[in-house]
């Protein structure tokens, strides 16, 4: 989607995210924050929103640097969170230095990027050496295969190794139908960088 319909929805999405038990987060999120490594140095969120799953890291200790290319929802996280830093940025060309994080989360925004290659490229280079990448979006039109390779070959152009700590896929409840590619909807994927 793009980014002038991110920012003309942007009081929607906040409306929408801040609703309790009103979208999957509300089920889904405590899951997956289970798989997320303990705090850290520093974290960095990308595509972070109203802002939710930043505070939600916040709440479990993280110190945490979120990027949104919209300035609507920048404004939104701000007001509702003083003690993390949300800047503008896009995915594509992310506004910090090489190895500058330990962990970079992406929770169901690497499927609204322009282009995810570049953001995956971009994600491994502002981490350290042997920092850890945690991805989890709705990413159906990518096979896992090919996001796997995706991933492999943006760590390698930097001369890294990925390393798979957690690959999965969506819960029990939305079952992959076997022959119906599409339905195996959910790339969840924890590695190291
Ligand atoms: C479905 S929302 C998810 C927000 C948040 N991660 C959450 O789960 O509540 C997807 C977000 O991706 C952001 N986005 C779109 N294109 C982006 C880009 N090029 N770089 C970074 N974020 C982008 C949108 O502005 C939007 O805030």
């Amino acid at each position: 989607m793009s980014r002038e319909h991110w920012e003309e929805q942007a009081a929607n999405w906040a409306a929408w995210a801040r609703t309790p038990d009103f979208d999957a987060y509300w089920k889904y999120s405590p899951g997956f924050f289970e798989l997320v490594p303990p705090p850290h140095g520093r974290t960095l969120e990308v595509g972070c929103g109203e802002g939710r799953v930043t505070r939600d890291l916040a709440r479990l200790g993280h110190r945490v640097v979120a990027v949104d290319p919209v300035t609507t929802l920048i404004r939104l996280a701000r007001d509702a969170d003083a003690g993390n830093d949300y800047l503008r940025g896009d995915s594509a060309a992310l506004p910090f230095a090489d190895g500058s994080f330990d962990l970079a989360v992406f929770y169901n925004s690497l499927m609204d990027v322009d282009d995810m290659d570049a953001a995956l490229h971009e994600a491994a280079r502002v981490l350290r050496p042997g920092g850890v990448l945690v991805t989890c979006s709705c990413s159906y039109h990518v096979s896992d295969a090919d996001f796997l390779e995706m991933l492999r070959s943006a760590a390698a152009d930097i001369h890294r190794n990925v390393r798979l700590l957690e690959h999965r896929g969506q819960a029990q409840d939305h079952p992959t139908v076997l022959g119906i590619p599409e339905t195996h909807y959910l790339k969840c994927v924890i590695c190291s960088v």
